[in-house]
């Protein structure tokens, strides 16, 4: 049994599983000699293997360590070789090595970028079946660079309903449309500015399904579907859930 498991395992495999160097666990491809050298002498590698980045991450990383740890300067030629390596095996995590099935805007934001905070606030752990409910979308702490227009989306994930369905929410707080699956943004080119949003007012919970309702709400770029888009969002996801029964 085991070893069926195991060839199965095999056969469906990626074809390139990376091959790592034993002494250090550095995956073995074109630089990688030039980085086990020059970035092994104060800490193992290990710091390198558990970080990923884009290529400016990496460049902000190497200046902060040249900068503050005497790390020294290195030729453009090497230093180009090193990003290179570091990008190409070690970039963001976010589109290269997780699911692909998860939509993106369920994952955690890339940590190396200042996002802003989102949270629903207003709304009770449980609820009764006509009781109404009221609740806002706050973000704060808008990072004091960013430019840009943004779009605020907001879905409810409904009991008894497969784990990718949501509906989406439109419309103002007190005239809510949410009957749509379709992906849609809630509130459109916002500016950069900390705000409350009222999501829904005063709203009675349809006597339809008891269960648990949870409430998602991102921001991201303008136009931008936080579904399908990579490094679109700029806010954490904010989930809230609440059981509606007796
Ligand atoms: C001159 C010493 C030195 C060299 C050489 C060096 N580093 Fe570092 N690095 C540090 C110090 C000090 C820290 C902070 C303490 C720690 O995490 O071990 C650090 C931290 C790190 C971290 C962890 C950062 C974090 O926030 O978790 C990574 C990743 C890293 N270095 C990558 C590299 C890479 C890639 C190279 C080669 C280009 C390199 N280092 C070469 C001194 C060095």
């Amino acid at each position: 049994m085991k070893i069926f498991i195991i060839i199965s395992l095999l056969l469906v495999a990626p074809v390139s599983v990376a091959e790592v160097d034993a002494e250090t666990g550095l995956i073995i491809a074109d630089g990688y000699k030039v980085v086990k050298k020059t970035c092994t002498r104060c800490h193992s590698a290990s710091n390198i293997i558990q970080y990923s980045g884009t290529r400016l991450t990496w460049l902000g990383l190497i200046r902060w360590m040249q900068n503050t740890q005497d790390l020294e300067e290195f030729e453009a030629d090497k230093e180009k070789q090193i990003l290179d390596y570091l990008e190409t095996n070690y970039g963001p995590k976010e589109a290269a090595y997780r699911r692909a099935h998860i939509p993106s805007f369920l994952m955690p934001p890339n940590p190396y970028r200042s996002l802003a905070t989102i949270k629903f606030v207003g709304l009770k752990d449980h609820y009764k079946l006509d009781e109404t409910l009221t609740v806002d979308l706050v973000i704060a702490d808008f990072p004091a660079y960013s430019k840009g227009r943004f779009d605020l989306w907001a879905a409810i994930h409904l009991p008894n309903k497969p784990d990718d369905e949501f509906v989406f929410l439109k419309g103002t707080a007190s005239e809510p449309l949410f009957n749509s699956l379709k992906p849609q943004s809630f509130q459109v080119s916002l500016e950069t500015v900390n705000s409350t949003y009222s999501v829904l007012k005063n709203f009675t919970i349809p006597s339809v399904e008891i269960g648990k309702y949870v409430f998602y709400a991102i921001l991201v770029e303008k136009s931008a579907n936080p579904l399908t888009g990579t490094d679109i969002t700029r806010s954490n996801l904010a989930v809230q859930t609440i059981t509606v029964g007796d």
